[in-house]
């Protein structure tokens, strides 16, 4: 994909749609999309390094989307550093950043929510409320249609998130390609999220117990344990050594989110948790007899 030259020029930020769209009307293919809420750390830039590796044109995103925060949700403190976000964006080698007030995603009126049944009630959507990923099903959408790229990219770090969006993709027949790419960790192993910036220096720590919690489930699998339960209530143990009681930790189909019993595949290990403020979610992809992911 290199045959096209992409001269280092300086990043253009677009307000509104037209004005995005007017910009990206000569723009080279592929055009790759990042979307984001901003508040930008390595795990987004690992999708803009992606992006600029195999795209002549990148496009980022940066809207904290109301619609996919439930009332009482941290919409309000949600971190926002546009300048700096930007300027981690340039670096990146985006050419395009579309940073839109709300009322240009939303304007008056507006009234269609897409619902993407089955794969958004559970886990997330049963902690958060279905409308969570109607909001991001939603925006997704909007953000699809209105730079049609090629491809676009997304973090395994919010696996049910991408699920819902590559569904969403595959039955309203969008010609965008979905990438998933690999989940980011600290040296310690928790993984990078903007809302790591709520935690206290004592939940910091704490919150490493997630990854491990996963991995101790995964390991349980990867050898040999087929009892879902069994793996489910090690990863249990090193939550509760930390007193951290998830909202849910499941073992589930990674295609279909449906609960498993029995372990014969691939399985996903998804936990969310609160720490004061700050809720936090992660996941692995455990396969018998393989290192998980
Ligand atoms: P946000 O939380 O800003 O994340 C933007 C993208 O970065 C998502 O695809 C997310 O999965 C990915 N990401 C976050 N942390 C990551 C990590 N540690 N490693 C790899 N990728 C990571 O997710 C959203 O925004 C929103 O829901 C959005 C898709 C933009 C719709 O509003």
């Amino acid at each position: 994909m290199n045959d096209t030259t992409t001269v280092a020029g300086a990043m253009a930020t677009l307000r509104t749609i037209a004005e995005l769209r007017e910009a990206l009307r000569d723009a080279q293919a592929p055009v790759g999309l990042v979307p984001t809420m901003g508040a930008l750390h390595e795990g987004h830039l690992a999708l803009l390094e992606r992006a600029r590796a195999e795209c002549a044109t990148v496009v980022m995103s940066l809207f904290v989307n109301p619609a996919q925060f439930a009332p009482g949700e941290d919409l309000g403190s949600y971190p926002r550093s546009e300048r700096a976000d930007g300027a981690l964006a340039a670096a990146a080698g985006v050419d395009f950043l579309f940073a839109p007030a709300p009322a240009e995603i939303y304007p008056d009126g507006f009234a269609t929510s897409v619902h993407i049944a089955g794969i958004s009630d559970t886990l997330e959507g049963a902690a958060r409320g279905a409308q969570h990923f109607d909001g991001v099903a939603t925006v997704v959408t909007k953000l699809l249609n209105i730079v049609s790229p090629q491809i676009a990219y997304f973090g395994q770090k919010d696996a049910q998130q991408a699920l819902v969006i590559k569904r969403l993709v595959r039955d309203l027949d969008m010609p965008v390609l979905i990438e998933i790419c690999p989940t980011v960790r600290a040296a310690d192993g928790l993984a990078l999220s903007s809302r790591n910036a709520y935690l206290s220096a004592a939940d910091r720590t704490r919150a490493t117990a997630l990854h491990r919690a996963l991995s101790v489930a995964a390991q349980r699998i990867e050898g040999g344990e087929r009892d879902s339960a069994t793996a489910r209530a090690a990863a249990l143990e090193v939550l509760e050594a930390e007193a951290i009681a998830p909202e849910y930790l499941e073992i589930a189909d990674p295609e279909t989110l449906a609960p498993l019993k029995i372990v014969e595949g691939p399985v996903l290990i998804a936990v969310a948790a609160r720490f004061g403020g700050a809720r936090l979610i992660d996941n692995v992809i455990a396969t018998p007899g393989q290192e998980p992911r």
